[in-house]
C-alpha cells in the first residue's frame, strides 16, 4: 500500500478505532470465540466485542499456524476497515529449533553465525503466522544477580552492539520490506534494565548520562541503525521516571538523537504499573503520559483505549499524537506486506517441516559448540573416545538444558549431556550415577540436604580414570523474575565435585547456567571446566563433541564470572580510579576480603590448540596481524582489539573492546587479518555528545591466556 493510501485509511478511522490499533491483547481460544458468538456481550480481555475485533495486535505465546489463521480470518471479517492483525511472540533464542541462550551466543563472538540462527527462527516464526518477535534483548548486563542476564549479550557495549545488529538483520532481512521468510523484531528492554539496583528485577535504575550514553545506549543505537522495527520499553524507572512514560528518553533520545521512527511498545502492562511507581492513580493521566512519551502500542491493558478519547476531547492530548502512533503501526503492517496478503508466509505444511528439522538442529549445534567456554584444562581434554567414563551430577541426564524463554517450541526435545555422550562412545561406556533431577530454588532446603547419590563402587568404576560432573542452576531459576542473592552452586554439588576429585579421578566439570555463577569452590577441584550456559536443543551433542575433541572450544566469556556475589556488578571495562587496586596497599580501591579481579574475565576462553600473533604492524589507518595456529587442532580464534585512552577530560575505562574478528585456522595454518583504525575507536560520549579529544591511546590484543598484549601507543589527533 502506498503512504498516501495509509494516510487515507487513517483518516477514515474513528478515534476509538485508532485507539484499538494501539491496544494489544491475547487472542480468544476457539471455544471462547464460539461462546462469544452466542453471548456477544462477553467482555473479552477487558474489551467490548467491537473493540476486540478492532485491536491492532495480539500477543501469542505458543503460535500455531492454524490458530493464527483462524484468528486473522475472523478478525478481517469483523474489522470494519479490514486492517490485518499483527501477531507478536516471545522467540528469544529459537522457536521450533531452540538455540543457546543469547548470553551463550554472545560468547561465540560469531555475529554471522548468530544472524544465520535468527534467520532460521524467522522462517519458523513466519510459517506459524508470527509477524513480530519480542527479541533481541539487548540490555547491557553486568550483574549476575539479575536473572535476565541470560537474555542479554553480556557486559560489553561493542559486543552487544554487533550482536544486536546481527540479530535484527537475521530476523528482518536487509531490505525496507520484510519478506515471507522474515519477521519484524522488537529490541528490548529500553532502557537501562540491566542496571536495576541490587540486580533485583523490576527495580529502579539510576544511571548517569556518562554511563547511559557510553554503555547502555550503544546496543539500541546499533539496532536502530539496522532498521529495527520495534522497541519495547522496560519495567524500570530510569533516574526516577518509569521508562514507559519517559518522554525524555523516548522522544528526545530514542526518536530524536537515535532517529528511531518505528513502533514503541510497552512491556506487559508496564503502563498500568506506573500507578505502582507512584506516577498517578488516574488511568486517564497515565494514558496521557504514555501517549506523550510516544508509546504506540499498550501491551495487555486498555488505559489508552479507555481514556484516549477523553484525553483528546479534554485537550490534554493532541489527536496528532494518536495519528502518528497509528501511522507507525500501519507502516509496520505495510512493511510486512499484510495489506496485500494478511496470511503472507503463514503455512501449516512449512510449520510442520520445522518440527525437529535436522538441518536447523545442525545450526543450533554449530553455534552451541562455539558458545560453550573452556575455562580450564589441565591436560585432560579432549577425552579419548574409547575410554570408559563416569558421568554424574544433577544435570547429567536432564533435558532441561535448552534455556528459558523457549516455550514456543511445540515438541520440547533437548539432547541431554548423557544422550550426547552416548551418541559418541555408546551407553555401555558410561557409568552413570543414579542422579536425581536438579531442584528449583524454592526447594533450596531439599537441595541443600539432598545428597546427590554417589555411585556404588564397582569394578568398572575403579577402572575409569575420568569423571564428567554436570552441575549448575535449574533452568527455571533463570530469566525473568529470577534475581538471586546467592549465585553459588548448592553445597551438595560443590561437595560432589570435591569428593570425586579426592577419589583420584580426573574431573571434567560442566556448568549449566543462565548467568555467571560463583564457581570459586569447585574450580580448584576441576581438572577441566566448561561453562555450558544453556545451549539449546543440541546441548548434549555439542558438549559431547567438545569433550571428545570432535570440535574445538572457541567461546569467550561475554560476561565476567565473579569470585563471589559481593563483587557484583563486576565488569572488565571499569575506570582506573585515583587509587587503583594494590594488594600491598590497603588504602587502594579494593576489598579487604577479596581481590578485585573476577574469577574469569570477559573475553577469556581457551582452546585445544595454540594461536600465535606475529608480524603486528600499526599505521594511522590500520593494524595488520598474522595469526598462526601452532597447535595440533584445527579451530576458531577470536582476535580482540582493545583501546585504553589517557589524557582525556573524562575518565575512561582501563580497557575497552573496539573490534573483534573470528577466524578459522587449520593446524599449522596462518592468516593475516586487518583492523581498520577509525576515529570512532577513540571517541566517547561526553555530556551526551560523541566526542573526540586529542589524547594518547594504547592498543592491545588479547592473548589466549587472557593477558593483554600491548601492540602500540597511538597519539590521537583531531
Ligand atoms: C514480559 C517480558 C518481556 C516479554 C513480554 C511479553 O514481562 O518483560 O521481555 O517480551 O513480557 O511476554
Amino acid at each position: 500500500m502506498k503512504e498516501t493510501e495509509l494516510k487515507k485509511l487513517l483518516d477514515s478511522m474513528t478515534l476509538e478505532e485508532k485507539l484499538c490499533q494501539m491496544t494489544q491483547c491475547e487472542p480468544l481460544k476457539a471455544d471462547e470465540e464460539k461462546s462469544l458468538g452466542v453471548n456477544p456481550d462477553i467482555k473479552t480481555k477487558g474489551l467490548t466485542e467491537k473493540q476486540y475485533y478492532s485491536v491492532g495486535s495480539m500477543i501469542v505465546y505458543v503460535p500455531k499456524a492454524a490458530d493464527l489463521r483462524r484468528v486473522q480470518k475472523e478478525h478481517l471479517k469483523r474489522d470494519p476497515h479490514k486492517i490485518p492483525l499483527l501477531f507478536m511472540s516471545d522467540v528469544l533464542h529459537g522457536k521450533e529449533t531452540v538455540f543457546p541462550i543469547p548470553l551463550a551466543m554472545g560468547c561465540s563472538f560469531n555475529t554471522e553465525l548468530l544472524k544465520e540462527c535468527y534467520e532460521v527462527s524467522a522462517e519458523e516464526c513466519a510459517a506459524s503466522g508470527v509477524h513480530t518477535v519480542f527479541a533481541p534483548a539487548i540490555d547491557l548486563s553486568r550483574d549476575a544477580r539479575w536473572g535476565r542476564s541470560m537474555e542479554s549479550f553480556g557486559e560489553d557495549p561493542c559486543l552487544s552492539s554487533r550482536m544486536a545488529g546481527a540479530a535484527v538483520t537475521g530476523f528482518q532481512g536487509n531490505g525496507d520490506t520484510i519478506d515471507e521468510n522474515h519477521v519484524s523484531c522488537c529490541a528490548k528492554h529500553y532502557l537501562g534494565y540491566g542496571a536495576v539496583t541490587g540486580g533485583r528485577d523490576y527495580n529502579c535504575a539510576e544511571i548517569s548520562d556518562n554511563e547511559l550514553y557510553n554503555y547502555y545506549l550503544p546496543s539500541f543505537k546499533a539496532a536502530v541503525e539496522n532498521n529495527v522495527s520495534m522497541i519495547m520499553t522496560s519495567f524500570n524507572t530510569l533516574n526516577g521516571v518509569p521508562m514507559t512514560v519517559n518522554e525524555h528518553a523516548n522522544r528526545q533520545i530514542l526518536r530524536g538523537d537515535l532517529g528511531f521512527d518505528g513502533v514503541l511498545i510497552s512491556d506487559y502492562n508496564s503502563l498500568g504499573e506506573c500507578e505502582n511507581h507512584g506516577i498517578s492513580s488516574s488511568s486517564e493521566k497515565l494514558a496521557e503520559l504514555g501517549i506523550k512519551a510516544t508509546l504506540d502500542i499498550e501491551m495487555m491493558n486498555t488505559l489508552i483505549l479507555n481514556n484516549g478519547e477523553k484525553s483528546v476531547k479534554g485537550g490534554a492530548v493532541d489527536e496528532e499524537y494518536i495519528d502518528s502512533a497509528v501511522l507507525r503501526i500501519l507502516r509496520l503492517k505495510n512493511k510486512l506486506g499484510l495489506f496485500e496478503d494478511p496470511f503472507k508466509g503463514l503455512s501449516e505444511e512449512k510449520e510442520e517441516s520445522f518440527f525437529n528439522n535436522l538441518k536447523s538442529r545442525e545450526k543450533s549445534r554449530e553455534i552451541a559448540e562455539q558458545s560453550a567456554v573452556l575455562l580450564k584444562n589441565s591436560g585432560v581434554l579432549p577425552l579419548k573416545s574409547f575410554e570408559k567414563i563416569w558421568l554424574c551430577g544433577p544435570l547429567s541426564v536432564s533435558e532441561e538444558v535448552g534455556g528459558e524463554w523457549a516455550f514456543s517450541m511445540q515438541k520440547p526435545y533437548n539432547v541431554s549431556l548423557f544422550e550426547g555422550i552416548s551418541n559418541i562412545i555408546g551407553k555401555e561406556n558410561i557409568i552413570l550415577s543414579k542422579t536425581d533431577k536438579i531442584y528449583r530454588i524454592e526447594d533450596i532446603d531439599s537441595k541443600e540436604k539432598e545428597d546427590i547419590p554417589y555411585p556404588e563402587s564397582a569394578d568398572e568404576f575403579e577402572n575409569c580414570k575420568t569423571c564428567i560432573i554436570a552441575v549448575g542452576e535449574h533452568m527455571g531459576d533463570t530469566g525473568e523474575a529470577s534475581s538471586k542473592t546467592n549465585i553459588r552452586l548448592t553445597k551438595n554439588q560443590a561437595e560432589l565435585v570435591k569428593k570425586v576429585k579426592q577419589s583420584g579421578k580426573k574431573t571434567v566439570v560442566i556448568v549449566f547456567s543462565g548467568r555467571p555463577l560463583d564457581i570459586s569452590d569447585i574450580e580448584p577441584y576441576s581438572d577441566a571446566l566448561i561453562y555450558a550456559w544453556y545451549l539449546g536443543c543440541e546441548s548434549g551433542n555439542a558438549l559431547a563433541r567438545l569433550i571428545f575433541g570432535l570440535s574445538n572450544p572457541s567461546g569467550k566469556l561475554a560476561m565476567s564470572l565473579p569470585r563471589c556475589v559481593g563483587q557484583c556488578p563486576i565488569y572488565y571495562n571499569h575506570l582506573n580510579t585515583g587509587r587503583p587496586y594494590n594488594k600491598t596497599n590497603r588504602f587502594s580501591c579494593g576489598y579487604t576480603d577479596c581481590e578485585n579481579e573476577p574469577l574469569f574475565s570477559f573475553g577469556f576462553g581457551l582452546s585445544y590448540t595454540e594461536f600465535r600473533y606475529e608480524d603486528i604492524s600499526v599505521n594511522k589507518n590500520e593494524i595488520k596481524i598474522k595469526v598462526k595456529n601452532t597447535g595440533d587442532f584445527d579451530g576458531f580464534e577470536t582476535i580482540q582489539l582493545y583501546v585504553s585512552l589517557k589524557d582525556t577530560s573524562v575518565s575512561q575505562p582501563v580497557k575497552a573492546l573496539k573490534d573483534f574478528k573470528k577466524i578459522f585456522l587449520k593446524s599449522g595454518e596462518e592468516k593475516e587479518i586487518t583492523f581498520k583504525i577509525n576515529k570512532d575507536m577513540f571517541s566517547f560520549y561526553k555530556n551526551k555528545v560523541k566526542t573526540l579529544e586529542k589524547c594518547s591511546a594504547v592498543l592491545f590484543l588479547r592473548a589466549q591466556s587472557g593477558e593483554f598484549i600491548k601492540i602500540s601507543d597511538f597519539e590521537v589527533c583531531l
